[in-house]
């Protein structure tokens, strides 16, 4: 479990693990839907999927832990925009793949992990090379969510490095070292 002087190496190994899959996942996914690169799109769904059980652990674990004790005592201002934030990575975290797989399920494109369809894509009988869509009210929505919770996300995500700048380098306190798992009694 998790204390004020060191965090568990769960907890370290499920940040950093999400975290980065993240960063990698958001500039995937504005790159190729910006540039219409289709090879991209298997791997960005197939990571996607994948990263989910491991979203979903995190949340788990964050709750059953609760969430990290600050490691000095900041304003008040400054613990409610940390929570704020926490809770919006938190959050959103497990809404970009279920609204990334509610479009491509819905949309008829379909997805899996890699060669391993999960829902199969849905080839348009009249239009050759095209798909028809299962359901194009969730398509729509999935669509649309899933790139407005993404840009959320990344704002969110650049005030979470702010505010570890911060810290770091205005207050020096050992708010980064502990998430790197150092003790910091
Ligand atoms: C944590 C997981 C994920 C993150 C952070 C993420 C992030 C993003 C972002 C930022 C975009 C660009 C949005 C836009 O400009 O339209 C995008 C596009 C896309 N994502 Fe994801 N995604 C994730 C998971 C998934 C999953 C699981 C699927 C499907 C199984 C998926 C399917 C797609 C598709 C099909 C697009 C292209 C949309 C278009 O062409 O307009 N994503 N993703
Ligand atoms: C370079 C990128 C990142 C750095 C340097 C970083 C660093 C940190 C640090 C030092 C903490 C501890 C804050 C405290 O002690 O109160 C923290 C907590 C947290 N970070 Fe990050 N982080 C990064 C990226 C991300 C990303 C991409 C996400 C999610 C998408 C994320 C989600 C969280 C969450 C939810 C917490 C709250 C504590 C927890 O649930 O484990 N971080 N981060």
């Amino acid at each position: 479990m998790d204390s004020k002087n060191k965090f568990s190496g769960m907890t370290v190994l499920l940040h950093w693990t999400v975290g980065l899959t993240i960063l990698c996942l958001l500039g995937v996914g504005i790159y190729m839907a910006e540039n219409e690169v289709d090879a991209l799109y298997p791997i960005h769904k197939s990571f996607g999927v994948l990263i989910f059980p491991v979203i979903l652990l995190r949340a788990i674990w964050r709750f059953k832990n609760g969430w990290p004790v600050a490691v000095t005592t900041y304003s008040k201002i400054e613990q409610i925009v940390a929570k704020v934030v926490h809770w919006l990575l938190l959050t959103l975290t497990i809404l970009m793949p279920v609204t990334g797989m509610m479009f491509s399920g819905a949309s008829g494109h379909g997805f899996g992990i890699f060669s391993w369809q999960i829902v199969p894509s849905n080839p348009s009988l009249t239009k050759p090379g095209e798909v028809d869509a299962f359901n194009p009210f969730a398509a729509h929505w999935g669509h649309e969510l899933h790139e407005i919770f993404g840009y959320v996300l990344l704002a969110a995500i650049c005030l979470h490095v702010v505010g570890v700048l911060k810290h770091k380098l205005i207050d020096k306190d050992a708010s980064l070292a502990r998430m790197l798992g150092k003790n910091v009694e």
